[in-house]
């Protein structure tokens, strides 16, 4: 198959291919999707102004990101369900990035445990991301597992305290239990190389998809809801809880979802090794900044002590460059990877980093540029498009 040039191509590829159920949970936003959009017109009106004559004969795009060198600024973000995408999902995403040389982020949520993953791509660098549970033990055991598995980098997610209002999930049937309807019917059968490919497979090789990291007792498949308060999750999760996953995590700590100054502040307090500056996508809080738009002020006051990392709205190279202009070490991609497992499986996920990996290149060559860090020299400090009234420069610290 023709590989898509860019990552709309492999958008269109992957709606061709899913569910429309699946395909929504994955592209949209929640309530209005403002936030949605705000992301897109923030990331839009950054420049870089180009160096001309600097006769750079290579680009390095290794970076040093909490102790790990990684082949190029990017971490291939959590997401909840990846093996829905694609038979064991999770662990081509895994494959896929430790041959792209970037870490891979396996979510609580993860259809395939973190176990299995290890033994499917033993050579990758995995991190885990964490949603607390209500029973703290269950967690820790996880984390026991977790560690055992060889992770050295765990990523608590903090910006999640209720489930988002995301009303297209509810007209298509897609929660957590699934419901069945005529429609929901017809949206699969009317995918049957999904049908067959992924959840025929799964019933007839190991049962229907449950969430992977679930104590056995409390797991049930994903077209039934697990009312076991024990595994809820943690909707009253606090600094202390930070804290003390400090004293239980001996690795490194990255708390996910931080988009204000004082809370970063905070984080190196519980003594966090780094954060994500992130809107979780936009799939949250409709009423969210851009991460690109609170950034800079915070990696200006906590980015000597802390691994700056961003995420939410990468759709090209010069997307991750913006956000290490503003001060990220690193990017994390959620939707995009699960484009190219939907487009064709572990070699899609694998082009879709690639095409990255060389817009980023093209991108680094044409502003004069050696290397991602140095991107910062060449922001351009007024946007392109005019500032709402009443609005103060983006560069000014936000929130807090
Ligand atoms: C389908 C999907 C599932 C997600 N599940 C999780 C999750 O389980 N835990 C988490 O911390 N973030 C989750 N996220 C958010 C991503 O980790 C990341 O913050 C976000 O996708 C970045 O934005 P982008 O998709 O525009 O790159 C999910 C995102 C998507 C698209």
């Amino acid at each position: 198959m023709q590989r898509p040039l860019n990552a709309g191509g492999f958008r269109d590829a992957a709606r061709r291919a899913l569910p429309k159920a699946l395909f929504e949970y994955i592209d949209r936003g929640t309530e209005d999707e403002n936030a949605l959009r705000c992301l897109r017109n923030s990331l839009d009106s950054i420049t870089l102004v180009p160096r001309v004559l600097t006769g750079h004969p290579q680009r390095e795009l290794r970076t040093e990101i909490l102790g790990e060198t990684t082949a190029m600024p990017l971490v291939v973000a959590p997401t909840a369900l990846a093996g829905l995408v694609s038979h064991n999902g999770e662990i081509k995403l895994a494959r896929a990035a430790a041959r792209m040389g970037i870490p891979v982020c396996i979510s609580t949520q993860s259809i395939t445990t973190i176990e299995e993953i290890r033994a499917g791509a033993p050579g990758a660098s995995l991190w885990f991301q964490l949603y607390m549970w209500k029973d703290r033990n269950l967690s820790r055991a996880l984390l026991e597992r977790v560690e055992k598995a060889g992770v050295t980098t765990l990523v608590v997610t903090a910006d999640t305290p209720t489930s988002p209002k995301r009303e297209y999930n509810h007209r298509n049937g897609f929660s957590i239990p699934i419901k069945y309807s005529l429609r929901l019917g017809l949206d699969v059968a009317l995918h049957p190389r999904w049908l067959c490919g992924v959840l025929l497979r799964y019933l007839l090789e190991t049962g229907m998809p449950t969430y992977g990291h679930y104590p056995q007792e409390f797991r049930s498949a994903v077209t039934r809801l697990s009312i076991a308060e024990a595994v809820r999750l943690e909707n009253l999760l606090n600094w202390d809880d930070i804290h003390q996953l400090r004293r239980w995590w001996k690795g490194k700590l990255v708390i996910k979802g931080v988009l204000g100054v004082h809370d970063a502040h905070l984080a190196k307090t519980a003594g966090a090794d780094g954060i994500v500056v992130s809107a979780h996508g936009a799939r949250n809080l409709d009423i969210a900044p851009a991460p690109i738009d609170v950034l800079s002020g915070i990696a200006d006051a906590v980015g000597h002590d802390l691994d700056v990392l961003a995420d939410s709205g990468v759709k090209r190279g010069s997307d991750v460059l913006k956000y290490i202009a503003n001060g990220a070490r690193s990017v994390m991609i959620g939707r995009l990877p699960l484009w190219g497992l939907a487009t064709n499986g572990e070699a899609g996920a694998e082009d879709l980093l690639a095409m990255l990996r060389d817009e980023i290149d093209v991108t680094l060559t044409m502003l004069g540029l050696q290397q991602p860090s140095e991107c910062h020299t060449a922001l351009q400090r007024t946007r392109l498009t005019p500032q709402r009234s009443g609005t103060k420069s983006k560069f000014a610290e936000q929130g807090s």
